[in-house]
């Protein structure tokens, strides 16, 4: 099953986006840097166009740095974008991102033409908590429920700088399975959208291969217990290791299954990136060809 995640509202979001984009010098779009491809909305990508983009992998406390680099440089390399890593320690983040607007679009500034900045992103991403850190009340709402920033708001950031959130909610589009996966394991997409063993099996699949040594040290595992291990199998090891048994002995692999997603989800696991670029490249051409 892949998962299937796209509620209603896109095309109030849409509509809403394009509207007030009229009038907006460069767009900011917020990205898990655990997963940035599958965390951003393909949508506005189209949308916006030939404008100035600034590209945010937040949560980066959370996420490999060295794949961190590798996405900032990979943005870096396109037309009138630039990349930040950022996360919510982040002492000062106004003043690195005004900074970097400013430069993305270098002829507006002043009280005659503001600079007017549109920030996006999907639900989860950390968009309420870089906002409340960022302005001196609180104005949008931090909740562990993926969505609830609901209405559009305007912060004025400097006297010539005003930051727009986004009006309406941003749906991640899911158009590569991975991607779909990559989501469910980070804690962007609703519980009920997806099967917990599923999404967890998949995960593990990915460490198996990029994150071995974490693995086995956040479940005191010998690495060499999980070479060549299936994703199943090592399921099974870490609800065995956490206890995670049923009577008869049989794993309760539901259990053992949220044990591995919540470790991922808080860092417990390690500083971890689910997608590369140039293997999100691939996955995207193989989603294309299907
Ligand atoms: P949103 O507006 O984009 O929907 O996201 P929001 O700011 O509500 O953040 C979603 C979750 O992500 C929150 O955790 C928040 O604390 C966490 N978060 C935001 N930025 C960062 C970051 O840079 N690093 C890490 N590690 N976490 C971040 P929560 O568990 O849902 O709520 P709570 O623990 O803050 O109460």
């Amino acid at each position: 099953m892949a998962i299937q995640w796209f509620p209603g509202h896109m095309n109030k979001a849409r509509k809403d986006v394009a509207e007030r984009l009229k009038d907006i010098d460069v767009v900011i779009e917020l990205l898990d840097a655990r997963l940035p491809a599958s965390s951003a909305n393909p949508m506005l990508a189209r949308m916006a166009k030939g404008k100035p983009r600034l590209m945010i992998l937040n949560k980066q406390d959370l996420a490999d740095p060295v794949v961190t680099e590798q996405w900032l440089a990979w943005y870096r390399a396109k037309k009138q974008t630039e990349a930040l890593g950022m996360d919510a320690g982040e002492r000062a983040p106004a003043q690195r991102l005004i900074a970097a607007c400013r430069a993305l679009a270098p002829t507006r500034g002043g009280l005659e033409k503001p600079l007017r900045v549109l920030i996006c992103g999907i639900p989860n991403v950390g968009k309420s908590t870089l906002i409340n850190s960022m302005s001196s009340r609180k104005i949008a709402k931090t909740g562990n429920m993926p969505g609830v920033t609901k209405n559009e708001q305007r912060i004025i950031l400097a006297d010539d700088f005003e930051l727009y959130d986004t009006p309406g909610m941003l749906w991640p589009k899911i158009e590569v399975e991975e991607g779909g996966y990559n989501l469910a394991a980070s804690g962007a997409v609703g519980r009920n959208a997806m099967d917990e063993e599923e999404v967890a099996l998949e995960l593990l699949k990915y460490l198996l291969v990029h994150y071995r040594s974490e693995l086995a040290a956040r479940y005191k595992f010998d690495e060499e217990a999980l070479e060549g291990a299936q994703d199943w199998q090592a399921l099974e090891l870490i609800g065995k290791r956490r206890g995670a048994v049923l009577s008869g002995g049989r794993i309760n692999m539901q259990k053992a299954a949220e044990i591995v997603l919540t470790d991922f989800r808080d860092g417990q696991t390690g500083r971890i990136t689910l997608e590369r670029p140039e293997e999100w490249a691939e996955w995207e051409k193989r989603a294309k060809i299907l």
